[in-house]
């Protein structure tokens, strides 16, 4: 396999993906959720046959035939393939596998657990805000999970993770059933190209729903304290008000900050449903983050996004922003959460399965 216009290359086992391989070898492609739906490792073929899944909601029908394929999704059909694609800054700190302590379980919703990881004193670790690691099982599955804590000069000691609790979940259920405090896991960090640009002086809009909240903290934590005064709007999106389960810091961030703007948004409120403060009735915004966020910025040229969470939010977003909006697809970055089980067979779920 040859990398364009870089020149790099690397062989694929039988059965790997080009995206594997790629990352098996050390080279540095962008990724984002390794099922073929955020579109963030499209590359082009230049050269040779391959062999792509049919279903790859993360690729347009025109870019399909204009040669374009998502490369976790690809395969090799030919001994020699020339691929055209754009690789990851070089400045990402290649990702090692590294044991750590579950040092604490905080549940701070119904449905969301804060997870501290308390890595090896001599492991200081690096990674750019908003990248993610992975737990590794000895079977060879794996859960991903965004960092929320920012990076520090000398790397940090500790990895904090969201994560929502799915019954049945390998990982959360042992975490809400408050069993996982004081075991060790071996996890590989740091992973995924959806991290802060810092070389631009843009703005910033920002999206998320659920969780997805925690690669966005890490960023915005990022920001505040090495003193990044761009402009910033997040946008977070539940189900009931119940989800922003760190509004209270998010709210003492935009009363600090004069660069920084929150605006919450549920996506259907119920009153006096089992989700919502009883009593409380929801006076935000209502609706779906970015269709929210269109109202805000019809005009986003000139600006940089980030979004987070669901895959049907985050291609959503894509596309409106880029065609309706004219955002530079360059400046949309995107981590989108695709639980495990799903495959190229299955399609996204609905944006209201996830908040
Ligand atoms: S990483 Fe390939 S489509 Fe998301």
């Amino acid at each position: 396999m040859t990398i364009h216009p870089s020149g790099r290359q690397f062989s694929a086992a039988p059965g790997q993906t080009l995206l594997q391989a790629a990352l098996d070898a050390g080279v540095n492609l962008p990724f984002s959720c390794r099922a073929g739906h955020c579109g963030v490792c499209r590359g082009r073929v230049v050269e040779g046959d391959i062999r792509l899944d049919a279903f790859t909601p993360g690729l347009s029908d025109a870019q399909r035939a204009d040669g374009h394929v998502l490369l976790c999704r690809t395969h090799a059909a030919a001994d020699h393939i020339v691929i055209d694609v754009r690789e990851t800054e070089s400045a990402l700190t290649p990702p090692k596998t590294i044991p750590c302590r579950v040092k604490s379980v905080e549940q701070r919703s119904e449905s969301v657990a804060i997870v501290k990881l308390r890595l090896p004193m001599n492991e200081n670790v690096f990674f750019l805000p908003g990248q993610f690691i992975d737990v590794l099982f000895d079977d060879g599955q794996t859960r991903s999970y965004s960092i929320a804590n920012p990076p520090r000069q000398r790397g940090v000691v500790e990895f904090e993770l969201h994560m929502r609790h799915r019954p049945g979940g390998r990982m959360t259920d042992p975490v809400f059933r408050a069993e996982l405090t004081g075991k060790m896991l071996k996890i590989q960090a740091p992973l995924g190209s959806f991290f802060l640009r810092e070389e631009s002086d843009k703005p910033l809009v920002l999206l998320a729903t659920g969780t997805g909240f925690a690669p966005i903290k890490a960023i915005l934590q990022y920001m505040q304290e090495t003193g990044v005064k761009r402009p910033a709007t997040l946008y977070w999106g539940g189900r009931s008000p119940n989800d922003f389960y760190m509004r209270d810091l998010v709210e003492q961030w935009e009363a600090e900050h004069g660069n920084f703007r929150f605006v919450p948004v549920v996506s259907a409120p119920v009153s006096g449903s089992a989700s919502s403060t009883p009593g409380q009735e929801w006076a935000g915004r209502i609706g779906h983050v970015h269709d929210v966020a269109r109202q805000d910025f019809p005009d986003l040229s000139g600006h940089h996004v980030y979004a987070c969470g669901s895959p049907a939010m985050v291609s959503s977003a894509r596309r409106i922003f880029i065609d309706e909006c004219g955002l530079d697809a360059a400046d949309f970055f995107s981590d989108a959460f695709v639980p495990t089980g799903y495959d190229a067979l299955t399609r996204p779920p609905a944006l209201s399965s996830f908040p």
